[in-house]
């Protein structure tokens, strides 16, 4: 019989969907590398369910949650204290059950960040960057982006006031411009190009001019994927030199949310490394 304080340290993802999400195996292999003792569920919840499912998950032991779509926003709201990455994004992908009340981070820019910077060596200081997307995905790194001190950021979005009203989030730099994807044509050259839509998802090409992509170009997509997204086969078929899919902000998003959790920030480049060999395999779901 294990004593009661022998019990797994309880965490879960909640989302909708989330049965394909990977965090369940990123985390395990998290604590397994750190020799620590924990669970990581899968709570599928609709919107109209997602208050009365963190709190139900807090008051069932619950250490922390991560939120993944389409709840960011309210995880946002729910939360009573916020990591100032959560208040400029004003969005929260990691919930803390404090004593105070619920904290709400959000890891997915430093994640992004780190992954582009550390694992793929590219800098964004300086650099000619666009940012396709002004929905919440894109949101969550434009600020951390910006921080790095691009010599241009352009939002290029299908909405045009998405990408506006992201600016002026942003506080309006001069640094930032906008733009409609048509536009692009005439935008000059890009060092990074970072897709954070969901284009192309459900089949249609993704509506980009395939002149902004050069051989220097490194195109980075949000996305993830078992085989090449249509964001990453577009980027090669219009000559990129790099293309790559998120599972490297995925693997940091993660250890961030695990250091704030409990302290102890993972190893990621092994992480990753088991989690593709396993995808590669097929062990993965997807
Ligand atoms: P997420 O949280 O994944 O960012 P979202 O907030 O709904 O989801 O944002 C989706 C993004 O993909 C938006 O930038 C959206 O453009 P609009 O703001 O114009 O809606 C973009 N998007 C989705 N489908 C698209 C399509 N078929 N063509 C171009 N852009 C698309």
């Amino acid at each position: 019989m294990p004593t009661p304080s022998s019990r797994p340290d309880r965490y879960a993802l909640v989302g909708h969907p989330v049965e394909h999400s990977r965090s369940p195996l990123i985390h395990q292999l998290f604590a397994q590398q750190l020799g620590e003792n924990l669970t990581y569920e899968l709570i599928d919840a609709a919107p109209s369910q997602f208050e009365t499912a963190v709190l139900g998950f807090a008051a069932a032991g619950g250490r922390g949650l991560n939120v993944t779509v389409p709840h960011k926003e309210a995880a946002f709201e729910l939360c009573r204290i916020h990591g100032p990455e959560a208040v400029a994004a004003r969005a929260v992908n990691t919930i803390t059950f404090t004593t105070g009340g619920l904290r709400g981070d959000n890891t997915d820019g430093l994640g992004f960040i780190r992954d582009l910077t550390v694992n793929n060596e590219r800098a964004i200081a300086s650099r000619r960057v666009l940012l396709l997307g002004a929905g919440g995905a894109a949101r969550g790194i434009a600020g951390p982006m910006l921080a790095e001190e691009p010599d241009a950021l352009v939002i290029a979005n299908r909405t045009i006031e998405r990408a506006e009203a992201l600016r002026r989030d942003l506080g309006a730099p001069g640094n930032v411009s906008v733009c409609r994807f048509d536009e692009l044509e005439d935008a000059g050259e890009f060092d990074i190009v970072v897709n954070a839509t969901s284009a192309g998802l459900k089949g249609e090409r993704p509506p980009f001019p395939g002149s902004l992509v050069r051989k220097k170009t490194f195109c980075y997509d949000l996305a993830y994927s078992l085989k090449a997204t249509p964001f990453v086969t577009w980027a090669e078929a219009n000559g990129a030199g790099w293309a790559v899919q998120g599972w490297g902000m995925l693997v940091e998003q993660a250890a961030e949310a695990y250091a704030i959790w409990r302290g102890k920030r993972p190893e990621t480049r092994e992480i990753l490394g088991k989690l593709l060999a396993l995808s590669d395999r097929g062990a993965v779901a997807g």
